[in-house]
């Protein structure tokens, strides 16, 4: 069975673009073997990712990221059966996002930002509205 996880977490280190190659290389190493796609949104302070797979690849993936000393307090928003991925073209598309703001041009709506920062405050959420959200980071 598809699922869909979303997660949000704290970043440990001092922000760098290194640092977001190296989780990077390690998507583009070990996803596409396990069927794995994805966004991974991230700021300063925080990382917003979305993983979709099959359902026993995806816990055991999420296991050993919430290990991750990149990172900590790892909460889990969203976590749902899907019919088709919506990520399929990417190993792991990423973006970074400024500061815990949207506030660069994308067809976000007020609703969106409102959820979006809520999302990033670590509240659960609808997961096919959180899916859309991050869609819109990447049109
Ligand atoms: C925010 C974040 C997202 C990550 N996403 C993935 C991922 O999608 N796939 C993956 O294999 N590793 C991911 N990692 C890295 C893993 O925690 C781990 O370091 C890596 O899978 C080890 O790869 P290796 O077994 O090939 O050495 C992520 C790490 C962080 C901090």
């Amino acid at each position: 069975m598809l699922s869909q996880l979303v997660y949000v977490s704290n970043r440990t280190n001092k922000p760098s673009e290194k640092e977001i190659e190296d989780i990077l290389e390690a998507c583009k190493r070990n996803n596409p073997d396990l069927g794995i796609t994805g966004a991974l949104l991230y700021s300063d302070e925080k990382f917003l990712q979305l993983v979709e797979g099959e359902n026993s690849t995806i816990m055991g993936l999420y296991d050993k990221i919430k290990q991750d000393k990149r990172h900590e307090n790892c909460v889990m928003l969203s976590y749902m059966p899907i019919k088709e991925k919506s990520f399929p073209s990417w190993h792991m598309g990423s973006k970074k996002i400024k500061s815990d703001s949207i506030d660069y041009k994308t067809n976000i709506t007020p609703e969106d930002k409102v959820i979006f920062s809520s999302l990033l405050s670590g509240n659960e959420a609808d997961g096919s509205k959180t899916k859309e959200i991050i869609q819109k980071f990447f049109k």
